[in-house]
């Protein structure tokens, strides 16, 4: 089975990829600087799933140590996480996310040509879509960036595929993920959010753990069935799966494509508030306010490319997301009761 590197291995998706790349036989290896990670996730790893995982603490600007991990782990594909990842920040210092994801990315190429390995996953963002003009969404809608974020995400994109074509790369599948959430069931791995959180998953659990008041709603006069933002939430386990198989389908079709991530189901913020309550028996407070600058109404998949390329389909329910999210965060919180 193929050997694959994971850059940013440590971090929310990569951790979940990695259990589901074991579990279908792969060997991994983890890349990742701990900026947003924790040092215990490799060792949760193992004693998640018996195996070995190797960690190498590097930098994917360095291309001297990324170049010598990939010769020497004979790697075949890398899966590039390694990112930042908050829009807010992105545009208070876009020079930050210009360096730290097109030229990380751009001396990830470097190194990876070096050691002569040459296929790649990239982590990307259905954010590139910006305002759609209709959901479900496909991979050939107008891509509209509305901030650097998403700008580094196309740019990045559009690196790996002039790559393939100009036959330095033989493979590049950029994955479009639409809302990931949840963590692994057992609860030793999930979403390490710093500060405040920007999404909605990570801010109900911290409501039900007491250590936020309330939910604050934003906006509930969309013109959405009940007037809240719709969004097409994947739970993080089924995302992982889908890498380990378009993983291995670049291995056997070379070439460059994009490929969205989702469920195809939009779900309303009230519709996630009443799941959470459901598959967990705790109560959110909420509290409506005005709408955000920038939010779109409706926002979901079409991900019937993924089923046919990668025979993949999401499976886990919201329940599932609720109560996995909530397992993990009440964990994190020492609450027992679950
Ligand atoms: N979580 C989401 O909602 C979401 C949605 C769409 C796309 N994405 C993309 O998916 C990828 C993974 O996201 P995540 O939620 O797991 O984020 P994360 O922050 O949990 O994981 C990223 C990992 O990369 C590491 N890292 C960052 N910069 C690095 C560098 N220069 N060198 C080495 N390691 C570095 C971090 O320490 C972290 O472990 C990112 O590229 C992100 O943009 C995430």
């Amino acid at each position: 089975m193929p050997n694959i590197l994971l850059t940013g291995g440590a971090g929310y998706i990569g951790s979940h990829t990695a259990v589901a790349l074991l579990a279908r036989g792969h060997t991994v290896t983890l890349l990742d600087n701990f900026a947003n990670a924790e040092r215990e996730v490799p060792d949760r790893l193992a004693q998640l799933t018996g195996a070995e995982i190797l960690v190498v603490e590097a930098d994917i600007r360095d291309v001297e140590t990324v170049a010598t991990a990939l010769a020497d782990q004979n790697i075949d594909a890398v899966i590039h996480f390694a990112a930042l990842k908050a829009v807010g920040e992105s545009e208070a210092d876009p020079l930050l996310y210009y360096e730290m994801n097109i030229v990380g990315t751009i001396r990830l190429f470097e190194a990876m040509q070096k050691a002569g390995t040459k296929n790649l996953v990239f982590s990307s963002s259905a954010t590139v879509y910006g305002q759609p003009d209709a959901s479900p969404i496909l991979e050939n809608a107008p891509t509209r960036v509305q901030n650097i974020y998403g700008r580094t995400k196309l740019v990045m994109e559009d690196l790996g595929a002039d790559l393939v074509r100009t036959g330095f790369l033989k493979g590049v599948v950029n994955l479009r993920y639409f809302n990931p959430v949840g963590a692994h069931s057992s609860a030793m791995i999930g979403e390490t959010p710093s500060g405040v959180p920007n999404n909605l998953m990570p801010y109900i659990t911290q409501v039900a753990t007491g250590e936020r008041p309330y939910l604050q709603v934003f906006g509930n006069d969309y013109d959405t069935p009940d007037g809240t933002g719709v969004r097409d939430y994947i739970h993080v386990m089924d995302l992982a799966e889908a890498h380990a198989l378009a993983l291995e389908y670049i291995l056997q079709t070379p070439g460059a494509l994009t490929v969205n991530l989702g469920t195809g189901t939009g779900i309303s913020v009230l519709d996630m508030i009443h799941a959470f309550e459901r598959a967990t028996g705790r109560t959110i407070p909420f509290k409506i306010s005005p709408r955000r600058p920038g939010d779109v109404a409706s926002y979901y998949a079409n991900p019937s490319l993924a089923e046919r390329l990668f025979n993949w389909k999401a499976k886990l329910t919201v329940d599932d997301m609720c109560r996995d999210s909530w397992r993990w965060q009440a964990r994190r919180a020492g609450i027992n009761d679950v």
